[in-house]
């Protein structure tokens, strides 16, 4: 019986892989252009790193974490989400003694044990960013400015910034009780899920995606209504520094986040004509987790973009991606000695960065050209028993139909001034 992928994975196959270079080419360039440096980390950390980090009342931990034993018994999760594991990395390699702030970048796969739908997958990936060690609400503005402009560079319409403050323990404390109150008396008709997010984690509540628990909210306090002075002058300033840098958001007070370690700022951007799920970038700030993880007190701050909601936005709005292919060279072949001396020809031509490429079928040489055709080869290097002979090889430019021949010991530079920059890889 033929075996397929598991449920909720993907194979990323020749002709869409050329997307995702394009957009890690993107996300490469604008991060080295905002200062910040690219870390890898495990795909898979010690269970206890999410449950403590994540939260042992979120959705995630409770429900979608890929957990097993390894081999020597400990507990192991394939990694949910990466901010966890970036304030590990941070604290393992004290990277809290460099000077601050740390500004970090990711890219790679997550995993979680879905309900699986489109753009919703078990295995997907983000790019994210984090800055450690800032406390000023400038750097939340900075962050949510990176992402903007990133997803404009993309050419992405029709997007929805939405901001919210949750508050720091303290005012998260009073909100909780405020909630839990004015729920008290409607407890009963919440959903199942809510009935025990009250007791354990009220704030979930707010942002349930059941409509009766919505209508039902629809008067209850937010987080906005019991911030503390503190966090109500950064939540101002947040808005402010955003205002300064043109980026239009919406306030939404009951965007609560899915993770536990948010504290003060949290944002989530919306994309149109993708279906349920919209959100294509969740982030905020974390303050505690650092410390929460065994680190020294250090405030943070960031986000993750889902890359295949970002390619399905793109391609709901007609975003081409424009893969442009890198002229390519084929050696075609007649006879084996000429094969012998073409496989030394492919072999000098990469030596010299030119992609170079025989045929491996043994295919005739009317057929080689076909091939070529069909892969794109720009340029065809005929070699042949009479070519041998003669010293020469014919170079055929399959775009312009034109052939010409030329002396063996001059067809490297030929081909490197038909245009060295086509050439290169
Ligand atoms: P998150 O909101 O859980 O936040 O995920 C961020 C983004 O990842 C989502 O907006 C979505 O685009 C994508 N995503 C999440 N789950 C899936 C899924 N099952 N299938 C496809 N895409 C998905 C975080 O992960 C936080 N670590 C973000 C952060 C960084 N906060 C501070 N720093």
């Amino acid at each position: 019986m033929l075996i397929k992928r598991p449920k909720g994975t993907q194979d990323i196959i020749p002709g869409t892989i050329e997307k995702w270079h394009f957009l890690e080419e993107q996300i490469r360039k604008i991060c080295q252009e905002y200062g910040y440096q690219e870390i890898r980390t495990p795909v898979f950390e010690a269970t206890e790193l999410f449950q403590r980090g994540v939260g042992e009342t979120t959705d995630i931990v409770n429900k979608e974490m890929y957990t097993f034993l390894d081999k020597g018994q400990r507990s192991i999760t394939l990694r949910p989400e990466g901010t966890a594991s970036i304030c590990r990395a941070y604290v393992e390699n004290k990277l809290y003694a460099q000077t601050l702030p740390v500004k970090l970048y990711y890219l790679g796969p997550m995993f979680r044990y879905e309900n699986t739908q489109a753009g919703r997958y078990r295995q997907f990936h983000q790019f994210g960013i984090e800055v450690l060690g800032v406390e000023n609400p400038l750097v939340d503005a900075e962050v949510i400015q990176l992402l903007w402009d990133f997803l404009q560079r993309l050419g992405l319409q029709g997007l929805e910034v939405h901001i919210n403050s949750v508050g720091c323990s303290h005012c998260r404390a009073v909100h909780r009780e405020k909630l839990q109150t004015f729920l008290e008396d409607r407890k009963d008709k919440l959903c199942s899920d809510c009935q025990s997010r009250l007791e354990r984690n009220p704030l979930r509540i707010l942002d349930c995606k059941n409509k009766n628990c919505q209508a039902l909210t629809v008067e209850a306090p937010t987080t906005l209504d019991t911030l503390c002075p503190d966090c109500q002058e950064h939540w101002e300033s947040v808005q402010h520094y955003l205002k300064m840098g043109d980026i239009s958001f919406k306030i939404n007070p009951k965007l609560v986040r899915g993770l536990d370690y948010y504290q003060k700022t949290a944002f989530e951007v919306m994309a149109k004509g993708i279906g349920a799920q919209s959100a294509i970038c969740g982030g905020g700030r974390y303050d505690g987790l650092v410390e929460e993880i065994g680190g020294p007190s250090t405030p943070g701050i960031g986000f993750a973009v889902g890359l295949e909601r970002i390619l399905a936005a793109m391609q709901s709005q007609k975003i081409e991606i424009e893969c442009t292919d890198k002229t390519s060279v084929m050696v075609a072949v007649l006879g084996d000695k000429a094969r012998q001396v073409g496989f030394q020809l492919a072999n000098q031509l990469r030596q010299r960065g030119i992609i170079a490429f025989m045929d491996l079928m043994g295919r005739s040489l009317k057929s080689q050209m076909k091939y070529a055709d069909r892969v794109g080869s720009r340029y065809v290097l005929i070699l042949g028993e009479e070519e041998l002979e003669k010293g020469i090889i014919i170079v055929r430019d399959m775009k312009l139909g034109d052939q010409k021949e030329i002396a063996k010991a001059d067809l490297i530079e030929f081909i490197q001034n038909i245009d060295s920059s086509e050439f290169e890889i």
